[in-house]
């Protein structure tokens, strides 16, 4: 179903167990679009009550080590997370570059990783603000694109829609100023050439997701827009009411 919108909630550092409340609100939602894949990254603490108790959704890490087991004090590895019901993992996210020092190398080598250990991968990239100022902002994502995605040689193997990139302008994450449309569509084209040059006919299983400010009221507008294949939602997801809102706003009709 890589042609499905992709609708991924980020959960970020936040919930203890008592939002399992709303992951199970979400996975009722989830189940009345099965034209919709959703799924949600929690904390890594809750990976796995998650993955036992919401069936009609995936779920996924945040981020991953990469180096399958070993001497790193307080990491997680892509394999951990397969063992406790992941699918998929974020790696990449503009948090993880800035607060720990991430380059486009080491994202690489972590969604290799998870590849390796039968994870699906979303990529994140997205410009700064000042580049976009600059008017860098397309130079400074094919760079990431072209730099954080796993290899060709590494995924060609896997089927469509394992592979996901997350297009997120900094400056759209958590501030409520959510990127105008044009613009998104005009990122995503340069995204996919960026993929196409990668992976060939591959390509073409890889969605773009928009994240940065999705909610309830923008949602249907960014996902009609051409070349974007679903959202990455971090505060919004929180909620069951805006994620399923969310959700139904990707267009697809629900079953009751
Ligand atoms: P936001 O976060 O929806 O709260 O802006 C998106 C993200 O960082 O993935």
């Amino acid at each position: 179903m890589s042609s499905a919108p992709y609708i991924v909630g980020n959960w970020k550092m936040n919930g203890t167990r008592a939002l399992l409340a709303e992951a199970r609100a979400i996975n009722r939602a989830a189940a009345r679009y099965p034209g919709v894949q959703v799924a949600l990254a929690p904390p890594f603490t809750l990976v796995q009550s998650l993955a036992d108790e919401a069936q009609a959704i995936g779920v996924g890490g945040q981020d991953c080590h990469v180096q399958p087991k070993g001497a790193h004090t307080g990491d997680i590895s892509a394999p951990m997370l397969a063992d406790c019901g992941a699918s998929f993992v974020i790696v990449g996210h503009s948090e993880r570059r800035k607060d720990h020092g991430e380059d486009d190398a080491l994202v690489k080598a972590k969604a290799e990783a998870a590849i390796e250990a039968g994870l699906g991968v979303i990529v994140c990239v997205g410009e700064t603000l000042e580049e976009r100022d600059a008017g860098q902002a397309e130079a400074v994502v094919s760079q990431q694109v072209d730099n954080s995605l796993p290899a060709l040689e590494a995924i060609a193997d896997l089927p469509a829609g394992k592979v996901s990139v997350a297009y997120e302008p900094v400056w759209a994450i958590g501030t409520g100023r959510v990127a105008e449309v044009a613009d998104v569509v005009a990122m995503h084209k340069a995204i996919r050439t960026r993929i196409e040059a990668a992976y060939g006919e591959k390509a073409a299983g890889v969605r773009i997701l928009y994240g940065g400010s999705v909610n309830a009221e923008n949602a249907a507008a960014l996902l009609a827009a051409e070349g974007v294949g679903g959202a990455l939602v971090g505060g919004a997801s929180l909620a069951a009411e805006s994620f399923a809102a969310i959700i139904a706003a990707a267009g697809t009709e629900p079953v009751d």
